[in-house]
């Protein structure tokens, strides 16, 4: 199976896609053309990427379609997926997500995981939401919620968000949240310390503790996990490693970084494809204005520079922004499927970061 990049007529890639649908549909040709990905970049918005079997057959289908472009302009390029995609990835805006990835964000009602559903909606991707608070979502994510709310397969599935409510402390809750789900980006969590967060419903016996949620909640979630997932994101915590040195002893007093630690150990030993990552003090946010377009203007102006490391080594502030940017960014790059990284910001930020060498960096 080959990837093909072809150009349509200017415009008209909207056209060519539901046209190439409909001669699959009518012909059965979905041994022939499997999905067509389309780049994100306006840039490069007449182009489409397609997997398929057998050029000189596929050729006589599209030679059909109007509002494809004759290849001979811009050529096709012949190529293993793995070179197609690194070099779309870096030179044309594809990504390694498609539109037939359905991403589940568990905790996207929460500072980092509101950025995270976010930035995947930003990129015209699925997103399921795992909430204990429909409306709050609802609130939050305002015109992109999915109305059907029952989801539809491969190409028809709608962009937007399917809002699934979950507690991850209850597994029966979590069966329908992770149905279907190619990606899981875990960004759940409550305070390292007492709090009303903690659900004191009986003062002596808190229900929401770091152990309920970050601990048993999270391998719950693992457990809810279809074992054909591309990937499981957890947010975890820098220091757990670290344990019994200052200061985070004391951030340990109630047991959060033994719950965090817990839970990587289990998804590494779970078999799934896993990507850690261990910020630092979050910074920035959580955003109070429950409004995407709030959240999408979220900026990194003026911020500090990545650095990524391994072994639960570096100390600092990390911009939930930037465990955002991680959470998504990662799941473009091969070379981070069972790596845990360290995450801080510090030095100077460049204009554009280039992802594909900090994560280079540390492998
Ligand atoms: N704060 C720090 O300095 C720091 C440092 C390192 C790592 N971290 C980790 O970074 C991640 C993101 O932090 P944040 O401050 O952005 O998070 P946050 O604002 O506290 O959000 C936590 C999210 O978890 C959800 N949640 C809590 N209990 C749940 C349960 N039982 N079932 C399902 N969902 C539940 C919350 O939903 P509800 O709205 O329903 O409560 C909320 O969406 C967390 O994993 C945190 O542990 C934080």
């Amino acid at each position: 199976m080959n990837w093909y990049l072809g150009s349509c007529r200017p415009n008209k890639r909207d056209l060519f896609l539901k046209q190439l649908e409909f001669e699959i549909d009518k012909n059965q040709l979905g041994g022939l053309f499997l999905e067509p990905i389309s780049p994100r970049d306006a840039m490069y918005k007449d182009l489409v990427l397609l997997q398929i079997s057998d050029l000189p057959s596929a050729r006589i289908h599209l030679k059909k379609i109007e509002q494809f472009h004759s290849y001979r302009t811009k050529g096709f390029i012949r190529t293993s997926s793995q070179t197609i995609f690194r070099q779309v990835n870096l030179r044309t805006g594809f990504y390694m997500l498609t539109q037939s990835d359905l991403i589940l964000v568990a905790g996207a009602t929460g500072g980092v995981g509101q950025l995270v559903a976010a930035k995947l909606l930003e990129k015209n991707l699925s997103v399921r939401i795992l909430t204990r608070n429909r409306s709050q979502a609802e609130q939050m994510f305002d015109n992109q919620v999915d109305p059907s709310t029952s989801l539809r397969v491969n190409t028809e599935r709608s962009r937007g968000v399917d809002i699934v409510v979950g507690d991850l402390r209850y597994p029966d809750t979590l069966t329908s949240a992770t149905k279907d789900v190619t990606h899981i980006i875990c960004c759940t969590g409550t305070t390292a310390f007492p709090s009303r967060r903690w659900d004191f419903t009986n003062f002596f016996n808190p229900k929401n503790t770091p152990q309920a949620v970050d601990g048993e909640g999270v391998k719950n979630l693992i457990l809810a996990t279809p074992s054909n997932l591309k990937r499981f994101v957890f947010v975890s915590s820098c220091g757990v490693l670290r344990k019994d040195s200052f200061p985070f002893n004391l951030l340990n007093a109630f047991g959060v970084l033994d719950a965090k630690l817990d839970s990587e150990n289990i998804l590494k030993s779970s078999g799934l494809p896993y990507t850690i990552i261990r910020p630092g003090r979050l910074i920035d946010g959580p955003y109070t204005s429950y409004d995407l377009n709030t959240l999408l203007r979220a900026k990194t102006d003026g911020k500090k520079a990545v650095v990524i490391g391994t072994g639960d080594t570096l100390n600092g502030e990390t911009s939930r922004i930037d465990v955002a940017n991680v959470c998504v960014e990662c799941l473009n790059y091969d070379i981070t499927i069972n790596q845990a990284l360290d995450l801080i910001n510090s030095g100077t930020r460049p204009e554009l970061i280039d992802w594909q060498k900090l994560f280079q960096e540390f492998s």
